[in-house]
């Protein structure tokens, strides 16, 4: 884990704290073990069965029978419930520290991973689904990098396959003009900020927590934000159209007000503008 030093953060001024970057697609140097394993805890919530099961619920029926692929399988909270429900599922993880957590989890030996970046890592066969959810994509912090997971994603997928995407729509109507900042949670020991670079479409996310030690905990997870009709100028580059876009996976509408989309794209050779 990189350490940094804390002066300069007064607000913390009192308490012992850690400095770690964590999701955010650089080497496993950075995303270690200790880090990992912080990932589960910190996402709890993503657990709760009324986001886990709308989001199994959408992503079996888009895979229909078929095989499915998750880039950036994490410690497994998505792949695993799906095989639960008979899909079979492999993971694509830039992590090796994360997949050995994954390993360690009940129903783990149902989805075979590789460590691998979800970029340009290639797993054997055909599948009718590959999906990237809770924001990932954003942890390619180039338009590049994003081009080319949307390739790889088709290079997976049979004709007629499905790419689904979670993601959160940027929230750059919160900005005020000439502020780079945005609160956009504090409570108790919690506070969380949210940093734009409107120049280079980069999103620092800062999340400062005090521990029931009373020591600090300070991450920041750098973003490549990205715009709904982006990822559709990228799914044309790599041959697919979209299908569908929700604004969750409980297929609640997209609107103006919505901060996240669920979008699915469908491959179909024929309607590619480019090939790389
Ligand atoms: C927010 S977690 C999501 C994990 C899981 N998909 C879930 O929904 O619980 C992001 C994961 O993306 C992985 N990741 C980031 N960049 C990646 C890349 N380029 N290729 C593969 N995995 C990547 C991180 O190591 C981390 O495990």
């Amino acid at each position: 884990m990189h350490s940094k030093s804390t002066a300069g953060i007064p607000w913390f001024g009192y308490a012992r704290l850690k400095w770690a970057t964590y999701c955010n697609g650089m080497s496993d140097g950075v995303f270690d073990a200790e880090v990992a394993s912080g990932c589960d805890r910190d996402v709890e919530y993503m657990y709760a069965p009324e986001v886990l099961r709308p989001t199994v619920d959408f992503l079996e029926a888009c895979a229909a029978g078929y095989r499915a692929l998750e880039f950036a399988v994490g410690t497994g909270r998505v792949a695993r419930a799906l095989s639960e429900r008979g899909v079979n599922v492999v993971g694509i993880e830039l992590s090796a520290s994360t997949v050995d957590q994954l390993r360690a989890k009940p129903g783990a030996d149902q989805v075979p991973v590789t460590v691998g970046d979800m970029t340009t890592t290639r797993v054997e066969g055909e599948f009718g689904l590959v999906y990237l959810v809770f924001n990932t994509i954003g942890n390619l912090l180039t338009q590049d990098q994003q081009v080319e997971c949307f390739r790889n994603a088709a290079a997976h997928l049979a004709e007629g396959g499905l790419f689904v995407i979670e993601l959160e729509v940027p929230q750059l109507r919160k900005l005020p003009v000439g502020e780079r900042f945005v609160a956009f949670k504090v409570d108790g020991g919690y506070a969380g900020i949210d940093e734009y670079d409107v120049v280079y479409q980069q999103l620092t996310s800062h999340h400062y927590n005090v521990e029931a030690d009373g020591s600090g905990r300070l991450f920041a997870t750098p973003q490549r934000y990205v715009w709904p009709s982006e990822l559709d100028l990228m799914a044309r580059l790599a041959g697919m159209r979209l299908r569908e876009r929700w604004a969750d996976f409980q297929r609640n509408p997209f609107t103006a007000e919505s901060t996240s989309h669920v979008s699915v794209w469908e491959k179909n050779e024929s309607s590619a503008w480019a090939t790389a």
